[in-house]
């Protein structure tokens, strides 16, 4: 059983402010009775059925598909090859926005990695061309596959999304040179899949030349814009409905070839046609995240104070792209020291191209990090948590800018207490419970960015008294609809139940990206100011109108609050929304807003949300079997919009922690470059028996910078310091460092019984 602690009741206030409750969710109902309607549920009349066939070779040329027998197979209704496949009017290999990866839309006969899509084979029914895919039976030049981080290495430039540059202060390795007491160890972390619950999957549907997409996504805005461009169309005429997306992890926020080719085929065949991936498709052209290995450099004086750190992440990337694992960035973030240097690079692998993939770079890192920190502190006898507190950063390592917020010292002192920290030994393999598995506990500190990408808002105040708020924001599970409509509720002084929320549409306003830890934030703040112009519109009538109660009190003197304007010098002189439009006669009014960073905010400050996290394990000292038995996190990430989704999005990231010491890996075929445990029955996922304690805290944080809500995000953070914390734990219970992720059984059999 998971248990699920520290969440708070669900006062549902009438009136008030609507932030800061811990509302259910609005699309819960919906999602738990089967109601709510994802992308491969939509059927349109005249529906046809896409599959792809899928390169079982990563690198090399398809030199034959048999095309008549899959077109011979009954129901089967077009074939599409490089051969054969019409010209699209922006090449696959585009890199025109942010999140446009170079994709394989049957542009030519190379295979670039395992699972690329070879053909697409189009049917009346998803059994037709599912065989008429395998009829294929495709033959293929071979090249040896290029995998694994021993091959040739290049260095990142600075191309775009993951090409990170590295960073430095002071002179490392002098310090090192000079340092009492060196570290230095190696961490290699695995390749990971994103498996969100739903595949990737879309209808498209042409009528003459607008395109309708039925597609999780999490920034389906910009996504219409650039398959507008593929299909050479105003980006107006492209509608992506999204309503419900059922994860998304980063590896919905890029485009994809199955996307392009289905939305082709329907354009070819002018009947709408669905593709949804397989759960072994999405091995390969939907991203995963990079593997890497990552050697850290740590010099220390005897008191404990980290006097260098230097942090190099080699990670894995294709042969045609340039994502990359920003794992060594986290060092830049962390830890005071006077001599720091992060650096990257590449090896380019037959493989489909990483990408962003829950906390990207964050994670891997961290994890390495934080375990560097674990040996540092073993090598100078100190507590874990003493020795992180002894090397606290007052202001941002590297940049030496204060931090906009960063109560870090009190989510250490809140989950240690929580936690029960204190009664920890400081030597490993000191404790056992009644079973006689060995017991241990380990600490890791969390950190995350706090970016905010671009999103607009409008908002309406209709002369019933009620608002709507609409933005194509992306709900993904992590409860978007009810933390923005509570936004939206309070932008415009109503009860959340008055307003109208809209999203998940890309006709609306661009919320822009779900992604980053900054939806919340910069959807939110969109949503807000909206609210905002929209009151300034009804104050500007009220305020001008002698008949009102507020006349003349100008708009700054008018507050908005349970659905009336007050004059802010006597609170008892008020007006409702709908009387002030009723009497002008006027039907609604209209305000538009938009979120981004202020750059000021960015110069001035180092934004970064923090927590602590907290971590036992239990080993059994004859198998080398290690279970999480319990995890104590505390988060400070400036204002919390709903607590109980907040702390959902914690939990969610400290299994996911779990997730990445002890569990996931994809494994490749050095021979073929295949994923050989493409499935969720081999790639392993933590399910509750896992995972049977986790407790999340919120620490209060106030930030008067970081954005105009104060909004720090909660997305990511949770999986950092996590798995550090585990992997930790699990050399506190057994006394072996393990130094390669997931934690594996046969590193823990051999002496663990010794
Ligand atoms: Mo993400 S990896 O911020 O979608």
């Amino acid at each position: 059983m998971l248990e699920v602690t520290s969440l708070p009741a669900a006062p549902h206030m009438r009136y008030g402010s609507n932030s800061g409750q811990a509302l259910t969710r609005r699309d819960g109902v919906l999602k738990v009775t089967g109601q709510a309607r994802y992308a491969a549920d939509n059927h349109p009349e005249g529906l046809l059925h896409a599959v792809t066939a899928t390169s079982t070779i990563s690198r090399g040329r398809v030199i034959r598909l048999d095309v008549e027998a899959a077109k011979a197979h009954p129901g089967v209704v077009e074939v599409i090859t490089p051969a054969s496949r019409p010209p699209l009017m922006a090449d696959p290999d585009w890199k025109g926005h942010l999140f446009a990866f170079r994709t394989e839309a049957l542009q030519n006969d190379q295979v670039r990695y395992a699972n690329q899509p070879i053909a697409l084979v189009v049917a009346e029914t998803l059994e037709s061309a599912t065989e008429g895919a395998a009829l294929l039976a495709p033959q293929y030049e071979t090249e040896p596959a290029r995998t694994g981080l021993d091959l040739e290495r290049f260095a990142p430039e600075a191309v775009g999304v993951g090409s990170p540059p590295g960073a430095a202060v002071g002179d490392v390795e002098a310090a090192l040179g000079a340092s009492a007491r060196r570290i230095e160890a190696s961490f290699d972390t695995a390749a990971q899949y994103h498996n969100a619950m739903e595949p990737h999957g879309l209808v498209a549907a042409w009528d003459g030349d607008r395109l309708t997409i039925d597609m999780p996504n999490q920034a389906p805005v910009m996504a219409g814009a650039a398959f507008a461009r593929y299909f050479g169309i105003p980006p107006e005429n492209v509608l992506i409905r999204t309503p419900f997306v059922g994860g998304g992890f980063g590896s919905k926020a890029i485009l994809n070839g199955p996307q392009i080719l289905c939305i082709l085929a329907a354009r070819m065949l002018n009947r709408p046609v669905k593709l949804v991936l397989s759960r072994g498709q999405m091995y390969g052209p939907v991203g995963h995240r990079g593997q890497t290995r990552q050697t850290l450099r740590l010099g220390l004086a005897d008191d404990g104070q980290l006097t260098a750190l230097a942090h190099h992440a080699v990670a894995a990337t294709s042969s045609f792209d340039e994502f990359i694992e920003p794992a060594a960035a986290v060092s830049e973030l962390v830890y005071a020291s006077p001599a720091i240097s992060t650096s990257h690079e590449a090896v380019r692998n037959d493989i489909g191209t990483p990408g962003p993939m829950r906390a990207p770079g964050a994670a891997s890192g961290s994890i390495a990090l934080e375990v560097a920190i674990d040996e540092a502190a073993e090598a100078c006898d100190m507590d874990p948590l003493e020795f992180r507190l002894k090397n606290y950063a007052e202001a941002e390592p590297i940049s030496g800018k204060p931090y906009s917020s960063k109560a870090l010292r009190e989510c250490y002192a809140e989950a240690a207490r929580s936690f029960g920290w204190s009664g920890r030994p400081l030597a490993p393999r000191q404790m056992r419970d009644e079973a006689g598995l060995l017991v241990g506990w380990g600490m890791g500190t969390a950190v995350f960015h706090c970016p905010m990408f671009a999103a607009e808002a409008c908002a309406v105040l209709r002369s019933d008294g009620t608002g709507l708020v609409e933005t194509c924001g992306i709900d993904m599970g992590q409860g978007a609809w009810t933390a923005l409509a509570q936004i939206a509720a309070d932008g415009l002084g109503l009860d959340i139940d008055q307003v109208e929320f809209r999203s998940g549409s890309s006709d609306l306003p661009d919320g822009g990206i779900a992604g980053g830890s900054g939806h919340t934030a910069t959807a939110g703040m969109a949503i807000d100011m909206a609210g905002a112009d929209a009151i300034a519109r009804l104050a500007d009538i009220a305020t001008a109108d002698p008949a009102s109660p507020l006349y003349g009190s100008g708009n700054a003197g008018v507050v908005a609050r349970e659905g009336r304007l007050h004059r802010r010098d006597d609170e008892t002189r008020s007006e409702s929304y709908a009387d002030i439009l009723a009497r002008a006669g006027v039907a609604q009014v209209e305000g538009t807003g938009r979120g981004g960073r202020d750059p000021a905010a960015a110069q001035d400050h180092a934004l970064q949300a923090h927590g602590a996290v907290f971590a036992e394990v239990k080993v059994d000292p004859d198998l080398g079997q290690v279970r999480a038995t319990r995890l104590v996190g505390a988060f400070a990430a400036g204002r919390i919009i709903n607590p109980r989704l907040a702390l959902s999005q914690l939990h969610g990231g400290m299994i996911w922690g779990v997730s990445f010491a002890l569990h996931e890996a994809a494994v490749v075929d050095r021979r073929t470059g295949r994923v050989m445990n493409a499935d969720l029955g081999e790639y392993h996922l933590p399910v509750n028996a896992d995972v049977p304690s986790v407790e999340a805290l919120l620490v209060p944080e106030q930030d008067p910078y970081v954005n105009e809500l104060g909004i720090k995000g909660v997305g990511e953070i949770g999986i950092t310091g996590s798995a550090g914390a585990v992997a930790n734990a699990v050399w506190h219970a057994t006394g072996i460092r393990v130094r390669r992720f997931p934690v594996r059984i046969e590193d823990l059999m051999m002496s663990a019984a010794a």
